[in-house]
């Protein structure tokens, strides 16, 4: 008999909805200086996690960040999370974890934000054409170091939040926040705090959103996935001292030959990884992949610009994404060792340690990639016949994450974006590494959307970092979106999801 009642509350849900939602967006756009303020204090905290110089202010930072949400009503907690031992065995405080819980009811949805607000290093001196710690609005682009990466996403979450307490409407879900201070330097710490809250915080959490990444293109995105990277220390040991070239060049067998021999062993000219089994191990790019990427706006030209190149690996947009998001890549990065400063000394270093990293994608395992190169590089060095010492390790290990890009969580990310921005969202995989999204998974469980606001050219960890005004605030309303399809009777309509919408209404 309460079947004919159905479509008469379904429009009362949907008419009070959207009036409560248009008052949200309206609250947004009326305080947009009071946003951009907040911006601006908190990027003036120099909260730069990698120089311990500045580790007071990062730990300003947290307690900033904490005082915020206390003074919301949140329930607060600045979680310890020990001690860093720094080379020399100095130990340092670690910056602590904030975590924060806007309502409690178990009826509802728990969403859980994960960001951060430590910083990359910055100094005017580096090309800066503003002072990174004073935030500057240049046509609608607001510079400083940290605005994109990552205070104003946090941010742009807090007042989403916030919006619905100043006009006095119940959130749609109950809100968690885990915001870290160690992000630019490999989260420490964070693990550990995870698994240990694994059954508290964490317990009654629904799924985890991050912010923490950028679109590709002019048109806003959804990011399904990242890669993770193996890092390794490939070190070669030969006389007991450096040695003169004019001397001794000649008679002894050098260990930056061999090292360098060997380093050009792991990948080919044209991109191709040489060590076995790794590109066995990458899942197969299917047809819907090749569509998907087919439909991405992605501007080549601009890319090149952007980088400054003539020509790249591959001159196809496909092959170009494919390669950027979900195949493997070796990158070396340097030789510690080697004789790198200015001038012509004569020298025959006694040990170098070549530092490289391969990014991992499905369905590679780092356990299994750690003794792939080390087994292949003691084979090609063995080769070589040489007197000296051959040690590889492995010093990351951090997994690739891939998620639905159909799952509900992204579909309710897709409507959010159509709503707000008025277009669909590019879905797009992430290059880089966010080891938190795989962590989160592995340890809870739980399901993961990233949501990101930043634009294609923010420059997070470059000069001139920028958010522009336009993707804060409308980000802002992106995340008042988000929240608010939990209150809109079309996203439970979803077939996975009626029941759950039945379930609520006749509660
Ligand atoms: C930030 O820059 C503005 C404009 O150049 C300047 O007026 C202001 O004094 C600066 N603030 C700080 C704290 O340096
Ligand atoms: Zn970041």
């Amino acid at each position: 008999m309460k079947l004919p009642v159905l479509p008469s509350i379904l429009l009362v849900i949907s008419t009070a909805h959207a009036f409560q939602y248009s008052e949200l967006v309206q609250y947004v756009d009326s305080h947009q200086e009071e946003y951009v303020e907040a911006l601006r204090e908190w990027v003036a905290i120099e909260s730069d996690s990698s120089n311990v110089l500045k580790r007071p202010d990062l730990h300003r930072m947290m307690e900033t960040t904490a005082q915020k949400l206390r003074q919301m009503g949140g329930t607060v907690e600045l979680v310890d999370i020990g001690e860093q031992e720094l080379p020399g065995g100095i130990m340092l405080t670690l910056p602590k974890v904030v975590t924060a819980r806007f309502g409690n009811d178990p009826s509802k949805h728990t969403v859980c934000v994960y960001g951060h607000v430590d910083i990359q290093p910055a100094k005017l001196e580096d090309g800066w054409a503003t002072d990174p710690y004073n935030l500057t609005d240049i046509n609608g682009n607001l510079y400083g170091r940290g605005a994109s990466d990552n205070k104003a996403p946090v941010l742009a979450w807090i007042h989403a939040v916030e919006a619905y307490q100043a006009l006095n409407m119940e959130l749609p879900v109950n809100v968690k926040f885990v915001i870290e201070g160690m992000e630019e330097t490999g989260s420490n710490g964070l693990d550990t705090m995870i698994m240990t809250q694994k059954d508290t915080f964490f317990s009654d959490v629904d799924y985890i959103i991050i912010s923490d990444c950028g679109w590709l293109s002019r048109q806003p995105a959804l990011t399904y996935g990242t890669r993770g990277n193996c890092y390794f220390l490939a070190e070669v040991e030969g006389p007991k001292q450096d040695l003169h070239s004019g001397a001794y060049g000649g008679t002894v067998i050098e260990p930056m030959t061999d090292l360098i021999g060997i380093l050009d062993t792991l990948i080919s000219p044209n991109g191709k990884i040489l060590i076995p089994g790794i590109r066995e191990a990458v899942a197969p790019l299917s047809d819907e992949e090749w569509k998907m990427y087919q439909d991405i706006q992605f501007d080549i030209d601009n890319y090149k610009k952007k980088i400054g190149v003539s020509q790249l690996m591959y001159s196809n947009k496909v092959d170009l994404l494919a390669h950027m998001w979900r195949y493997p890549t070796v990158s070396i990065h340097g030789i510690e060792g080697a004789f790198s400063d200015p001038g012509t000394k004569t020298v025959i270093p006694s040990k170098v340690t070549a530092k490289f990293s391969i990014r991992q994608v499905p369905n590679m395992d780092p356990a299994m990639v750690k003794r792939q190169v080390s087994d292949y590089l003691h084979s090609v060095f063995a080769k070589r016949k040489s007197p000296n010492k051959l040690k590889v390790t492995m010093v990351i290990g951090a997994k690739p994450w891939l998620a639905d890009p159909q799952h509900p969580l992204y579909e309710a990310g897709k409507t959010a974006v159509k709503r707000v921005f008025g277009m669909d969202p590019d879905l797009i995989r992430e290059g880089a590494t966010i080891p938190i999204a795989r962590m989160f998974q592995d340890v809870t469980g739980k399901g993961i959307i990233m949501l990101p606001i930043g634009a294609f050219d923010d420059g997070p960890h470059s000069q001139n970092e920028k958010m522009s005004q336009y993707n804060y605030i409308e980000g802002t309303k992106l995340f008042i979106t988000f929240l608010n399809l939990h209150n809109n009777a079309f996203v439970y309509l979803h077939p996975k999801h009626i029941f759950p919408f039945f379930i609520r209404i006749f509660k």
